[in-house]
This record gives structure tokens, C-alpha cells and sequence, in this order.
């Protein structure tokens, strides 16, 4: 007899097993807690319905942008980058996994090594500087909470999964010019 499928995560699954992995590392380091998501999270990426899932949200730096889970803390965005689409580096204030689920994104992550004290001026360090494949993920979280990314070619689709609110005034970076300009989130959530 054939061996059965495999049966696919589903969203409520993996967000149990965000919420559970919260409650076992959140003091800890955020790199920790975010090793241990990465497997729920890929099996997650490995199904291949879930654009047609969700409900449309206000995106920040995107224009088509779904909600695939919301519970007022944890959020799983579900989002798509138009071709040659460049999201200039920028801040969170609270730790995100990025993952890729269609297509291929040039993405990189940064920490801030200014002290900060002058206004409009930023110097930035890549932390984490790839071209990640769908079912990928990355770490984005403070004090690297900084990150851009460019789709390389069409149809590219990325999964955030985030606890809390973003900070209302985030900063985008230029890392060429040593510079950063304040905007308003249009979306905290
Ligand atoms: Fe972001």
C-alpha cells in the first residue's frame, strides 16, 4: 500500500507552534527563538494555496498584502513584490522572520553602527546579505531589526510572521549616502 501523504501544515498549526516556541524562548535570544520557528514555518512555505487564502491588509511598502493569521500580538503577512520591486532598507523596532515563498529575493539585513545622535545621519553593516529561495527564511531582529529586499524576477511572494506592533515612525535607510529619512507607517499591524 503507497505510504499517505503527508498532511500540510496548516496556518493554525504553525501559529500554536510560534505561540509555543514564545512561550519556551522569549527571554532568550530572539535568534533562538527564531531557530525554532524556522521548521514550522517551512512546512508552512510548502503549501502552495496560500494566496488564496487570508484577507487583504493595508500594506506599508506593498501593494497587494494579506493577513493569514492575526490575534492582536502575532501576525502572519503574506505578501507579493512586483518585478524589480526594490523595499529600501527600513526598521521594525520588534523581530520579524522574513521567508520567501514564491520566486527568489536579493535580501539583506543590517544593525545601525552610529550612535544615532545625528539627525538624517545612519552608517549601516550587512549582518545577513543573500539571494534566499522560496522556503528560506531570515532573521530580522533588534538590535539588526533592519532590512531591504528586491524580487529577482516576477511572482515573488513573501511570509512575515511578527509579535507586536511595528513603531510608528520608521526610518528608511540610504546605505550609499550615510542617510535616513523618517516616515509614517500607514499600518502598525
Ligand atoms: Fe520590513
Amino acid at each position: 500500500m503507497p505510504a499517505a501523504a503527508p498532511t500540510p501544515m496548516t496556518v493554525r498549526e504553525c501559529a500554536e507552534a510560534v505561540i509555543a516556541a514564545q512561550r519556551r524562548h522569549d527571554a532568550e535570544d530572539p535568534a533562538v527563538f527564531l531557530a525554532a520557528i524556522r521548521q514550522p514555518i517551512a512546512a508552512l512555505l510548502e503549501r502552495g494555496d496560500l494566496r488564496g487564502m487570508g484577507i487583504p491588509r493595508q500594506g506599508n511598502n506593498v501593494d497587494w498584502s494579506h493577513y493569514l493569521y492575526f490575534d492582536g500580538d502575532l501576525s502572519f503577512l503574506l505578501f507579493e513584490v512586483p518585478e524589480g520591486g526594490r523595499i529600501p532598507p527600513h526598521d521594525h523596532g520588534v523581530w520579524e522572520l522574513f521567508a520567501v515563498y514564491r520566486g527568489r529575493m536579493r535580501h539583506t539585513v543590517y544593525r545601525r553602527t552610529d550612535d544615532g545622535s545625528v539627525a538624517g545621519y545612519a552608517t549601516l553593516e550587512a549582518t545577513d546579505d543573500r539571494v534566499m529561495e522560496a522556503g528560506e527564511s531570515a532573521i530580522v531582529a533588534p538590535p539588526a531589526d533592519i532590512h531591504g529586499f528586491t524580487a529577482l524576477g516576477g511572482g515573488a511572494m513573501g511570509l512575515t510572521v511578527v509579535s507586536g506592533a511595528y513603531k510608528p515612525d520608521r526610518h528608511y535607510y540610504d546605505p550609499e549616502a550615510n542617510s535616513y529619512v523618517v516616515r509614517r507607517a500607514a499600518n502598525l499591524r
